[in-house]
């Protein structure tokens, strides 16, 4: 069962209604069709794998189908190579993958199309990168962009880049290396963060490590569930 604490009175949800999937698309309605949200889930003391070294190890399958439902409302997932080579990351169903990696190593990915999926991935890499993502995943369309003084394709490029190919409803779902970079850039409306009861892990903060600037945050909404697991959207604009 999913309660709806914020908004205040906001009802129970039980997952294996056959409605469920459908309340949830509403609940999880974007503000606009162009959007980025960044959604991701964390242990208590905010780490962004469990002891498997992923985030396998912490989702619920209530956190994979919240996860469907923003993906469902996307145009395009964007995720950080290493996602892509550390995690069993699949085509979405419905929406494009967007992959950023500069070095094109994309060694272990899960994207084949032979289960049926057949949605379009789109590679954002360098000109040094290009080569080894095209053997990788033959399929994909490869993007080559600029890279910045810090040798990484800047996070304005990359969000311009898929805007530019009408991919204007984005769900980044990581890792934190980029969920950082969007955030230091201010480019997410929206972030969407499932925390797990559960605390240790690897050393791998789920929004990235270091200092950063202090943001206020409004909360759209916030689920619960059985176990206590919390489902937060957070809006960072006004
Ligand atoms: N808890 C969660 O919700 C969640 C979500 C996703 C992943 N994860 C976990 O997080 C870990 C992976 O995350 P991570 O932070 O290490 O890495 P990541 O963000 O997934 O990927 C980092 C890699 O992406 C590429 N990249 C990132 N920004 C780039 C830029 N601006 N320009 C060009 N390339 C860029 C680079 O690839 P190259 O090295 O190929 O150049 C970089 O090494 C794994 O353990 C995974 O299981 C957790």
């Amino acid at each position: 069962m999913l309660r709806r604490v914020v908004p205040v009175g906001g009802g129970e949800l039980d997952i294996e209604h056959p409605d469920a999937r459908r309340t949830l698309l509403d609940w999880y309605a974007p503000h606009s069709p162009e959007h980025v949200r960044l959604t991701l889930v964390s242990t208590l003391d905010g780490r962004a794998a469990g002891g498997d070294g992923t985030s396998e190890s912490l989702t619920s399958r209530t956190d994979r189908m919240v996860l469907g439902v923003i993906r469902q409302h996307a145009d395009v997932v964007l995720v950080g190579a290493e996602t892509v080579r550390r995690e069993s990351l699949r085509r979405p169903r419905r929406a494009a993958l967007a992959i950023v990696t500069t070095s094109g190593d994309l060694r272990g990915h899960r994207l084949s199309t032979a289960e049926g999926r057949t949605s379009p991935v789109l590679v954002l890499t360098t000109a040094a990168g290009a080569d080894r993502a095209a053997d990788a995943v033959p399929d994909a369309a490869i993007e080559t962009l600029t890279t910045g003084p810090d040798g990484r394709i800047p996070a304005t490029a990359i969000i311009a880049a898929l805007r530019a190919r009408g991919l204007v409803g984005i769900a980044a779902e990581g890792g934190p290396a980029l969920a950082a970079q969007l955030l230091a850039a201010d480019l997410v409306d929206e972030l969407c963060l499932t925390v797990v009861p559960r605390l240790g892990g690897p050393d791998l903060p789920v929004l990235g490590g270091g200092a950063a600037p202090v943001t206020p945050l409004t909360a759209r909404q916030l689920l619960v569930d059985d176990a206590g697991a919390q489902y937060g959207r957070w809006s960072l604009r006004p």
